[in-house]
């Protein structure tokens, strides 16, 4: 088996294979880049994108906004499509997996890719879908999601995709937010082989807002009333013409909408650009995965997050690869599924979370001992900080020691991959994400914005191409999330370290934010739920580390009237999952009789957090009731 990288010291650096066949082979790149930023993308949008029309400016900054490649004119479903069809229509571009094993692999070449886009654009304008509106999706991993979306790109409809898993209530709150008039949605889908109703929950999600048309994936072959509201994508594709020339956007009109938990109760909607986007997506993932025309990649994360946007849609598309989408439980029928669909697939690129590595661990590796796993070249990460362990077990498990592990830190606000090693570059360092991607810019600084070993981790200008434009319909919110507290630098809300001269040891988030199996949530929503309830007074949520998810939350509610019991417990924790989506669970609630807080009222999580995880508790005298704290210390024990 070929080895791609060689071990030197405690790191590991590409072996003489992987330059052989690497895109990017040595650090030259990053001086190139270093030099002139704005040239170094100017010629990557130039090579890696069909433009209808040139820019007339490369980039413009008018913080807290900036532009890239303005008055550029292209489309995004034209450069993940028709620019392929010539030279590779009979190439797979989707390799859909059902998550029966008894439904046969689907493989969807460009060229049907194409005409199923074609014609749902056609769809969507004849529900009167027109360039700029927002068209909500509400769709399990099946293709019909990356149909929707780029059918979507193709009209210039900017879409907003709801992961499926998230509740009815968390569904409304998003259609609401983007106005918008048409949502796609399935029957249902299959998980860990029990059929789930996604209709009902569409149904319910609707209800009060702007909703006039449902368009209806039947994926369970479920018998469904048709009418002037819901109607079928199977049969209404069927209904229109087979050609829908795209619309032709600028470079900054916005590509798609995606919310993301934030410190406040209400979720953000992270708008993406059309050209700086997509030119980040397709060289960040041509180069991370060093994917190659016949390889083969699988990032294992739904659509309904950002990763699946950018490396299970865009990405792989624009740059005419081949993606494997899989729509079920990781551990079905059993905990090798995953480890089959690699070999079935030949999958060269793998990108994951580490929770599901941690998962696979503690499931045995007699699973993954089944399979050759002797096609993987490039193993990604993301979400988390990836612990040494996982990182090692990952390594040696599934890379059989024998393929580089790429930590790739970013965020939805990001759009793409920000800090990571390139493959053919190197070092590779458990746990240590690495360096800013050529042409990007991040630093460490203290709170006083300096450079510093250990802090935030900021952004420098020119930020990269595939940044956030704004929070949909909330400049202020933009402003103060991002802008505010580093004057000049893009604030990631993560705390960071160097762990040498150029590599960067993210540490996680610093905001009152928490990564749940790498599922970004809000303790704010959590608590926003809690406090609804007609028992809870106040409530404050904060994330614990587990073995497992990473973090988990737990509640301390304060009851406005009522007695602490099981059963309260249970229905409040019922109500989360009920009113956000299962990856909401609270691990366990303590009903306490006050929250530690400040002068001003804020409630101080990071106190309530140290207690459970026994580390020290930093200042208690700025607090208006410091007395609580030993109160809710002995409860604990
Ligand atoms: O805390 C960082 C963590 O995930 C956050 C962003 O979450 P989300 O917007 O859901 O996007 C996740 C996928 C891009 C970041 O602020 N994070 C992401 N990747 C890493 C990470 N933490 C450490 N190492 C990573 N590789």
């Amino acid at each position: 088996m070929v080895k791609y990288v060689v071990k030197k010291g405690d790191k590991y650096y590409p072996s003489d294979e992987m330059k052989k066949i690497a895109w990017i082979k040595s650090d030259s790149i990053y001086k190139e880049a270093k030099k002139n930023p704005i040239k170094f993308w100017d010629n990557l949008a130039k090579q890696g994108l069909y433009w209808e029309k040139l820019w007339d400016k490369t980039y413009e900054e008018k913080l807290p906004y900036f532009e890239w490649f303005k008055g550029g004119k292209l489309n995004a479903s034209f450069n993940c499509l028709d620019r392929h069809i010539n030279i590779r229509s009979m190439k797979d571009a989707v390799i859909f997996v059902p998550e029966s094993t008894k439904e046969k692999t689907q493989k969807i070449t460009y060229m049907d890719l194409y005409k199923k886009v074609n014609r749902f654009a056609n769809v969507l304008k004849s529900l009167k879908v027109k360039k700029g509106d927002v068209v909500s999706i509400y769709l399990p991993l099946i293709p019909e999601l990356i149909i929707s979306m780029l059918a979507c790109a193709r009209i210039g409809a900017i879409h907003s995709v709801v992961f499926s898993a998230f509740s009815d209530e968390a569904l409304k709150t998003r259609i609401k937010d983007g106005k918008s008039k048409v949502l796609i949605t399935s029957d249902g889908y299959y998980r860990k082989g029990e059929k789930k109703d996604l209709l009902k929950k569409a149904k319910s999600g609707i209800k009060g807002t702007k909703i006039k048309k449902v368009v209806v994936v039947n994926r369970l072959n479920k018998k469904i009333k048709y009418n002037n509201k819901f109607v079928s994508f199977e049969k209404e594709s069927k209904k229109v013409e087979q050609y829908c020339e795209p619309e032709i956007m600028n470079s900054n009109d916005t590509l798609f909408i995606l919310y993301t938990s934030g410190t406040t109760g209400n979720p953000k909607g992270i708008m993406h650009d059309t050209g700086g986007y997509l030119t980040q997506a397709y060289w960040s993932t041509k180069w991370n995965f060093n994917l190659l025309e016949k390889d083969v990649i699988w990032c294992t994360a739904d659509i309904g997050w950002i990763t699946g946007h950018t490396y299970s849609c865009y990405g792989p598309l624009s740059l005419g690869g081949t993606l494997v989408l899989y729509e079920g439980g990781l551990d079905y029928p059993n905990p090798g599924r995953w480890w089959k669909i690699v070999d079935e697939n030949k999958v060269t690129s793998f990108y994951t979370a580490p929770t599901a590595i941690r998962m696979f661990m503690r499931l045995g590796e007699k699973w993954v001992n089944k399979y050759k796993l002797d096609s993987l070249k490039v193993l990604g990460t993301v979400g988390e900080p990836i612990d040494s362990d996982a990182w090692n077990w990952y390594f040696n498990k599934i890379g059989k020691g024998r393929c580089p592990i790429i930590d790739t830190w970013w965020q939805t606000e990001t759009g793409a991959n920000m800090v990571n090693a390139l493959p053919g570059v190197g070092p590779f360092i458990p746990g240590v994400a690495g360096r800013s991607f050529p042409g990007i810019k991040h630093e460490v600084v203290n709170e006083k914005g300096r450079k510093s070993k250990k802090g935030f981790l900021v952004q420098l200008s020119p930020f990269a191409p595939a940044m956030l434009q704004g929070i949909f319909r909330n400049k202020k919110r933009y402003r103060e999330t991002y802008w505010k507290r580093f004057k000049g630098k893009y604030d990631t809300s993560d705390g960071a370290f160097y762990y040498d001269k150029d590599n960067i040891r993210i540490t996680g988030r610093i905001d009152d934010v928490i990564k749940v199996a790498g599922h970004r949530l809000s303790t704010a929503e959590m608590e926003n739920v809690l406090n609804g309830d007609k028992f809870v007074n106040e409530s404050a949520v904060v994330g614990i580390p587990d073995k497992i998810r990473g973090e988990v939350p737990v509640a301390f509610v304060v009851l406005e009237k009522g007695k602490a019991s099981k059963e309260l417990e249970k229905s409040l924790i019922k109500l989360i999952r009920s009113k956000i989506g299962p990856i909401a669970g609270l691990n366990k609630i303590y009903f306490v009789e006050d929250l530690p807080k400040t002068r001003s009222g804020k409630i101080m999580r990071r106190i309530l957090r140290n207690l459970l995880t026994k580390e020290s508790l930093g200042g208690v005298s700025t607090l208006v009731n410091p007395g609580c704290v030993d109160v809710i210390k002995e409860q604990l024990v």
